[in-house]
């Protein structure tokens, strides 16, 4: 068993919003539909929970609220890793599906809502504050790193987390229907990469990060060297290489002028607010 600090647990493929520079690639550029399938996760929950033990596992996407079974998803992942803090990254549009009180139910969730359109703010902190008012007691607090704003809220079981990421950095170049890699010097790309410590389960392999299992999801992908282990295979060389550069990080950009505003309205499109 291996254990770890973080993994990303990918749920959704499809997202509401379409933000310029996804790391999960779910951009309206790349036509994602879908959900991972509940009798996949599972077995993906069976396999893994054995492999690793993860102190933080997020249900990761696309975007997870477009789940139809994303109770049922929270409630599998909370069975087999009944150690491990569950993270719950959503943008939050879809809260007003769901029964604020369900949030309380899993044990050790921390949501976190990313804000990705500032004029859709206050409706998204209304969901928030749904949540809250189910319960008394929460303490609240607020932080701020490398452009990386954040509203904390904390209860017994549940904390949320309301983020705002200033800059998205590109994690691919993509002209004429083709993805290509940037070629960088892998140390420089690892180390200004948004997610450099975390692997990813994706399709029940495992990844070192979440834009590169997404890309070779996709078509004209051609240019990219990398397969994720199976269950299987050496995931000790995978561990050990956590949160350290390697060939595949030269795909990213070293240099942080491939970032985008992600505050600019024209950055991020909403689909359907209803
Ligand atoms: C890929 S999204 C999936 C979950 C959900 N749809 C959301 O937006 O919160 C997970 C997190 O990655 C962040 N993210 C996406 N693309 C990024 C990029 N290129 N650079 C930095 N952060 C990024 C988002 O802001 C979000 O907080
Ligand atoms: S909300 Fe934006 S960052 Fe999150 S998955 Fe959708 S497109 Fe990507």
């Amino acid at each position: 068993m291996y254990r770890i600090k973080r993994l990303d647990f990918n749920v959704a493929y499809a997202c509401n919003l379409s933000c310029k520079g996804c790391i999960s690639l779910s951009n309206d550029e790349f036509k994602r539909k879908g959900v991972e399938p509940l009798q996949d996760i599972k077995e993906q929950c069976e396999t893994w929970s054995k492999i690793l033990d993860p102190s933080v596992i997020s249900i990761f996407g696309g975007e997870p609220l477009l789940h139809p079974k994303i109770e049922k998803v929270l409630s599998l992942i909370r069975e087999y890793w009944p150690q491990s803090q569950i993270r719950f990254i959503t943008n939050g549009y879809l809260l007003r599906r769901y029964d604020p009180n369900m949030w309380f139910k899993f044990g050790a969730l921390e949501m976190q809502v990313s804000i990705h359109r500032l004029d859709h703010e206050q409706m998204i902190t209304e969901e928030i504050k749904k949540i809250v008012r189910c319960k008394t007691g929460w303490q609240a607090k607020r932080t701020s790193s490398g452009g990386h704003r954040q509203l904390e809220l904390h209860h017994d079981e549940l904390s949320v987390y309301k983020s705002k990421f200033k800059t998205f950095v590109m994690p691919y170049k993509f002209d004429n229907g083709k993805l290509e890699p940037f070629k960088s010097d892998p140390k420089k790309a690892h180390s200004i990469c948004g997610s450099p410590d975390t692997p990813i389960l994706y399709k029940n392999k495992l990844y070192k990060c979440a834009p590169i299992a997404n890309i070779l999801d996709l078509d004209h992908n051609d240019l990219y060297n990398y397969e994720g282990t199976e269950a299987t295979g050496d995931i000790e060389a995978l561990v050990k290489m956590i949160n350290k550069p390697e060939k595949i990080c030269s795909m990213c950009p070293e240099q942080r002028s491939h970032s985008i505003d992600h505050m600019k309205k024209e950055n991020v499109h909403v689909k359907n607010i209803d």
